[in-house]
């Protein structure tokens, strides 16, 4: 089938009551990670872009390679959707290459560094989702300010200030009405990369509990997960063995995310998990084989080493099984469906 809208995806998680990972690629082999995994476990797929790896793949390249995925897994519905845009204007060229979702962060100003005011995200916001709706692709908003810089997006925020910039739900529940946004990325403590957090983060740096709050308010919008990596410590442990220099860290525990799902989270961001899957399993090759030098043989571990980081979230997530089962709606539906 083609490539679907994602609010698509999420409308039915939301029925069924389970949660869909949104994984990032910049080339062809992740994009066959999350396929294979998706395969084995016959579910719905988010395929992700950020404004670097649209640069960093080329449109055109990411554009057939999405295709070509859709091709090859006819039965399993697929949303592309753009990650972090930082204006309207990136939103709109990426509805042009054919994503069929998009994320405009207004929470930010278009320097991608810069907390914007309410104000100003509600009117790139509202732009968006204007032509966006109109063409039949999502809008998903952030409201609040993740936390850290670590991979260049971002406020850089720590501390009391991050605090300051966590979610405030009645503002939340204001944003939506305002916006008419299809699904809302909310600051609940987690930020980008493998830095989040020092020791396993509790209730008090982690706050699950404004996922409830945000929910109650506004039991009709998926509510996304930003930087919700697990930084699995044997992963971690794998790249420090073979030559790496990572200090101790922690992420999100899959546990707190399915207390999430729990609460109306339906989209739920990974992107540093695969990056230190496929880093480990690269590593692992050059330090036992040195002598070897063709990529397949250190580019096939890691894309099998991805592949069985997205299985194990497709599964904890709750979209396992669920693939061939989402009604196949095109994006001419959905623009009929938001008129
Ligand atoms: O937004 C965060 C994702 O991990 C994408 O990162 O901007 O380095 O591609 P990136
Ligand atoms: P992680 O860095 O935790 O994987 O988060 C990715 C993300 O939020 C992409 O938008
Ligand atoms: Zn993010």
């Amino acid at each position: 089938m083609p490539l679907v809208p994602m609010r698509v995806l999420l409308d039915h998680a939301a029925e069924h009551g389970y949660g869909v990972g949104a994984f990032n690629v910049n080339n062809m082999e992740q994009i066959q990670s999350i396929m294979q995994a998706a395969a084995e476990t016959n579910s719905p797929v988010i395929v992700q872009a950020s404004r670097g790896a649209r640069s960093y793949s080329q449109d055109n390249y990411l554009r057939h390679l999405m295709l070509a995925a859709a091709e090859l897994h006819p039965h399993l519905p697929i949303a592309m959707h753009q990650d972090h845009g930082n204006s309207p204007a990136t939103c709109f060229s990426a509805i042009e290459q054919g994503f069929t979702s998009v994320m405009m962060d207004g929470s930010l100003l278009e320097d991608g560094k810069t907390p914007a005011t309410y104000e100003q995200n509600v009117k790139v916001t509202r732009e968006v989702v204007a032509k966006a709706h109109s063409l039949g692709v999502t809008v998903e908003a952030e409201i609040g300010c993740l936390g850290g810089i670590e991979d260049g997006h971002g406020a850089g925020l720590t501390g009391d200030a991050a605090l300051a910039h966590l979610t405030d739900p009645a503002e939340a529940e204001r944003f939506a009405a305002e916006t008419g946004c299809d699904a809302l990325a909310v600051a609940i403590g987690t930020s980008h990369g493998a830095y989040k957090f020092t020791k396993k983060p509790g209730g008090d740096v982690l706050k699950m509990d404004l996922i409830e709050e945000i929910h109650r308010r506004l039991p009709n919008t998926h509510l996304v997960m930003h930087g919700s990596s697990s930084v699995p410590q044997e992963l971690v442990e794998l790249i420090n063995r073979y030559g790496g220099k990572m200090p101790e860290t922690y992420g999100v525990p899959v546990e707190a995310i399915q207390r999430g799902i729990r609460h109306g989270v339906r989209k739920i961001n990974v992107d540093t998990d695969n990056r230190l899957a496929i880093t480990g399993a690269i590593r692992k090759v050059f330090a036992e084989h040195p002598e070897k030098f063709d990529p397949r043989d250190y580019l096939k571990p890691s894309r099998d080493a991805m592949a069985a980081v997205v299985r194990d979230r497709m599964i904890a997530f709750g979209q396992a099984g669920w693939g061939d089962k989402v009604p196949a709606t095109t994006l001419d539906e959905m623009k009929a469906r938001y008129r």
